[in-house]
């Protein structure tokens, strides 16, 4: 069943909106068992759903300002990353293609990514001797072009960067750009709550100068959630800067960036590592979160050589 469910996954990620007919044709199945592989796929989380015979990739759905998504894995695999400023001189694609190779070969389920997605348009004069694309039209298509593609779900929000555009143009460059690529999906901006099966997910990018510590800026907006309304993961952007810890039931991931040092971070003496955080989430027999592990895998200045 696995086998045909892998198969299914990879067919779907090919055709665009196939019809169940054509499905069953092409991977000799008779309709009703496609019918069931994706109900079986929709269980676990996959957005996909017959409308009009055809089978169709949705979006989550936002029900009380949190995104559902369901899934009845006993093992979830997450990849998180953030700050990717695509646009900028210093943006390091390399990092971010090997990243999702290497995520399809491990089977990660999802990709986080928590804001600055863009470089953006900052206002700052010298700013633009960083940037490989200055105008909205040329960040948005640039990120539209050569961000990897993948058949594992993307769920973003913006960061401050990203919203400089909002300022510069009146325009949401995030959800333009996920409004093009069916494997992007636009939270919203700064800060959301995503539930996947019983785990609860708080994404929030941040804004202001960098902290005295590392540690400061993510305990203090720990401390600012109710404990009753206290995610299992709370994943963080805009440091540059990774940190971990724990505080009761909630892993804290401050993920740092995907971007060499700028000229205008060395000036201000602003932090910059290049990290992501690996994380496996497993579930007890009733769906509850049961443990959460991470790893981290960090970067340098150097190339990364393809993961394939
Ligand atoms: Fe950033």
């Amino acid at each position: 069943m696995e086998e045909l469910l892998e198969k299914m996954k990879k067919y779907l990620t090919m055709k665009k909106k196939p019809y169940v007919s054509k499905v069953a044709q092409d991977l000799e199945l008779q309709e009703y068992e496609v019918y069931g592989l994706v109900e079986l796929l929709k269980r676990q989380g996959y957005l996909f759903d017959i409308l009009d015979g055809k089978i169709v990739k949705i979006k989550p759905i936002k029900e009380n300002d949190v995104y559902k998504i369901p899934n009845n894995l006993d093992h979830l695999k997450l990849l998180m990353i953030s700050d990717t400023h695509l646009g900028s001189k210093y943006d390091r694609l390399d990092i971010l293609r090997y990243l999702y190779d290497k995520a399809e070969d491990n089977n990660i389920n999802y990709i986080l990514h928590s804001g600055d997605l863009t470089e953006g348009l900052s206002g700052r004069p010298q700013q633009m001797y960083e940037l490989k694309e200055a105008s909205y039209t040329g960040q948005r298509d640039y990120v539209i072009d050569k961000y990897p593609k993948s058949d594992i779900p993307t769920y973003l929000i913006a960061g401050n960067h990203d919203l400089w555009w909002v300022r510069e143009c009146g325009a949401d460059i995030c959800r333009d750009i996920a409004n093009h690529r069916e494997d992007l999906h636009y939270l919203g901006s700064d800060c959301e709550d995503l539930k996947i099966g019983k785990l609860k997910i708080r994404m929030y990018h941040g804004t202001g100068g960098g902290a005295y510590a590392k540690s400061y800026k993510l305990q203090k907006y720990l401390d600012s959630i109710d404990i009753s309304e206290r995610p299992h993961i709370l994943q963080t952007g805009h440091i540059h800067q990774a940190f971990f810890m724990k505080q009761g039931k909630t892993h804290c991931f401050q993920t740092s960036c995907l971007q060499d040092l700028t000229p205008y971070e060395r000036s201000k003496g602003l932090p910059n590592d290049k990290s992501v955080w690996w994380v496996d989430v497993y579930m007890d027999n009733n769906g509850n979160v049961h443990s959460i592990t991470q790893e981290l895998e960090t970067f340098d200045k150097k190339l990364v050589k393809k993961y394939r």
